[in-house]
């Protein structure tokens, strides 16, 4: 079964099998046939942040569910339990237009909700793991039911569990986020501020970053792509500072594990932003996104990734990795 229509980046892949549960039930009786007849199972989201191989052996499983409902803490709090098949902007639609606050500085971020803990999905100054109350998963292996609380999921840049200890190894079926009715805009981040209205609610905001990124990132219904292609690497602060000494105009942010470093300017800088090798290429307007034209083949674009991860280390003495997963070997 083709599996085109499922990774964003739109390459030609094939799967022994795809199946689609919509509740745990169905997904527990998938899992369990799955088990028996197929040598892996592999749980899949909005495959928008994931590259996949020509051939996957094996049974592709992807959790439809789309049920929220809320649990009020207070007034002005709630946990919002949400099923892992919604996707994850309609959702960011539906509480900041509602008036939550908490995942507003998320807007327009591909993808289902389900897919969202794995990468700990951040942009402008907010990541999931901030909001994250618990992340319910059933085990592959055996269809056990777990609740991590945020502490487990262990939460950290574009960093989780599920990326360590739990890769492959569940399909995440709930996410509960804990918004609010109460709050202020977070704007720490680039020319957020700018672009908002005096009073701005959380939909405001939601507005304001979906026209930011409409500008500066591809859609994927109109050019592949699985958004950053690259993580910003952290590096220790002594590193840090000799590089902006020798490059003073190098954008950068401290942090806990060190100072992080914008993949993308020194991609931009090695000459890369717009460079197109027939099917593949370097987006136009943010040199951390590949892209694909169509018609290409995986191995064009990973081996463009090298290319450009090789001439980053050369000029900048820095290794920039991968960010999204890779499906199928
Ligand atoms: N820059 C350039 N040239 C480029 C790209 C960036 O000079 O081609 C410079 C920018 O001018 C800016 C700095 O690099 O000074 C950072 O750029 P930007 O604000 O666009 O953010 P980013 O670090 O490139 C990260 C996330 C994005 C997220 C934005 C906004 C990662 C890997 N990427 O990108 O997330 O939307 O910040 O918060 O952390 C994604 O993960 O798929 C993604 C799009």
């Amino acid at each position: 079964v083709s599996l085109r229509s499922h990774n964003t980046l739109g390459f030609e892949s094939r799967a022994q099998a795809l199946a689609e549960a919509d509740s745990l039930l169905s997904l527990r009786r998938v899992l369990a046939i799955g088990r028996h007849r197929f040598s892996r199972v592999i749980a899949l989201g909005g495959g928008s942040n994931v590259v996949m191989n020509p051939d996957i052996e094996g049974l592709v499983v992807r959790y439809t569910g789309q049920r929220i409902w809320q649990k009020f803490l207070g007034p002005n709090k709630a946990l919002w339990h949400v099923e892992a098949g919604v996707n994850w902007h309609a959702l960011v639609e539906k509480t900041t237009r509602e008036g939550w606050w908490g995942i507003e500085n998320l807007a327009l971020i591909p993808g289902s909700v389900g897919a969202a803990p794995i990468q700990n999905i951040g942009a402008y100054g907010t990541e999931i793991g901030d909001v994250i109350e618990s992340v319910h998963v059933v085990h592959l292996e055996n269809g056990r039911y777990e609740i991590l609380d945020r502490a487990q999921c262990d939460f950290g840049y574009r960093h989780s569990v599920f990326k360590t200890a739990l890769a492959g190894k569940v399909m995440v079926v709930r996410v509960v986020l804990r918004l609010d009715l109460d709050g202020r805009p977070r704007t720490g981040y680039g020319d957020l501020a700018e672009r908002l209205p005096e009073n701005a609610g959380p939909d405001d905001v939601a507005i304001a970053v979906a026209a930011i990124r409409r500008r500066k990132l591809p859609d994927p219904l109109v050019l592949g792509n699985a958004g950053s292609f690259f993580k910003n690497p952290v590096v220790p602060a002594e590193q840090a500072e000799a590089l902006i000494t020798r490059f003073p105009s190098m954008p950068f942010w401290k942090t806990d594990q060190g100072t992080k470093l914008a993949a993308g300017w020194m991609i931009d800088q090695c000459g890369w932003k717009g460079y197109r090798d027939n099917r593949v290429g370097v987006h136009q307007q943010q040199a951390l996104v590949l892209v694909h034209y169509g018609q290409g083949r995986v191995s064009d674009l990973l081996e463009l990734a090298m290319r450009i991860r090789e001439s980053v280390e050369v000029r900048f003495g820095v290794t920039i990795d991968m960010e999204p997963g890779i499906i199928g070997h």
